[in-house]
């Protein structure tokens, strides 16, 4: 039953009707790929191994938030999961990256994100007709009630009863501290609470997410207590009990994103052979999809 509302709107948005009109385009219900040209998408990545050298800094994006992913990932999923137009959900907006990319392919999003003050700042880097109609920022703990209400508000607001494709990117734990904030994931007493706090979120997200339709989880792990806490793991085996579908598991080197460890890197290594571990170098992106 979703998008009734704003169907006459948004012919564009119809995969089945393109295919009735158009015998050379081929599409699936939430992407805009012709499968008819397949052979004509080479950029996109279908691997499970994504290596990118670098982060792109060009149209609108910076590398001024500590802890923000690279677009490149956004470019990745938007093509593949979603159609354009369609709305990206992002429950940890932080600097705003899923909302920039958005704009630059002509999707709509809308952005969770916990910080008042860096809601505000974020905001600088739209333009006033884009805050209007394209992307919707709420201050909120993406937990809560508070915040599914706000997303569901919004989203009636952009004249859609859910949301088209689904953003994660929670801290990796308490790796960064985001705020003093006890509503903030980066915040938890303890790595347990992390993963139930994670786990309200995805609830939401999947509340909010429309059937068929796709979720991204960008996430890494950490080392506590001389031991590796498997948070990619245990974030994406919380998606699938709550009914989430996992789709891939990609394996991302973060040389692009990291800031360099420099002149402490000989100390990771002389740690890593006194203690029997190895120095992370990727993170995890991990799609599902809401059957
Ligand atoms: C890893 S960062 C996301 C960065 C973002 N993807 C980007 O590219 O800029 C995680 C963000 O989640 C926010 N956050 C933490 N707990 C939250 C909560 N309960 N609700 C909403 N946002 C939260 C943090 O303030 C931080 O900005």
């Amino acid at each position: 039953m979703a998008r009734l509302i704003n169907t006459r709107l948004k012919p564009q948005k119809k995969a089945d009707l393109q295919i009735v009109k158009q015998p050379d385009v081929k599409t699936t219900k939430y992407s805009d790929i012709n499968l008819k040209n397949w052979k004509n998408y080479g950029h996109i990545l279908t691997s499970s191994l994504w290596l990118f050298p670098s982060r792109l800094k060009e149209h609108g994006h910076s590398n001024e938030y500590h802890g923000n992913y690279i677009p490149q990932i956004a470019q990745q999923m938007y093509e593949r999961y979603t159609k354009k137009n369609d709305i990206v959900l992002d429950m940890f907006f932080g600097s705003g990256t899923s909302g920039i990319e958005a704009i630059n392919m002509n999707r709509r999003c809308i952005g969770v994100e916990l910080k008042q003050d860096l809601v505000d700042s974020v905001s600088q880097k739209f333009t006033q007709k884009e805050l209007v109609t394209d992307v919707n920022l709420i201050c909120a703990d993406s937990t809560s009630q508070d915040a599914y209400e706000k997303v569901q508000a919004r989203l009636e607001i952009m004249g859609e009863e859910k949301a088209q494709f689904l953003m994660l990117h929670p801290p990796y734990d308490d790796i960064i501290k985001f705020s003093d904030k006890k509503e903030d994931l980066s915040n938890c007493e303890s790595t347990e609470e992390f993963y139930d706090m994670f786990e309200k979120v995805a609830k939401n997200g999947y509340e909010l997410l429309e059937r068929g339709r796709f979720a991204c989880l960008i996430i890494g792990d950490s080392y506590k207590n001389s031991e590796v806490q498997p948070l990619g793991f245990e974030c994406m085996n919380r998606m699938r009990k709550l009914g989430f579908v996992l789709k891939s598991t990609i394996v991302k080197d973060i040389q692009g994103n990291e800031r360099g460890k420099g002149r402490t890197a000989n100390l990771w290594r002389y740690r890593a052979l006194a203690g029997g571990f190895s120095i992370f170098n990727h993170e995890y992106i991990f799609v599902f999809q809401k059957p």
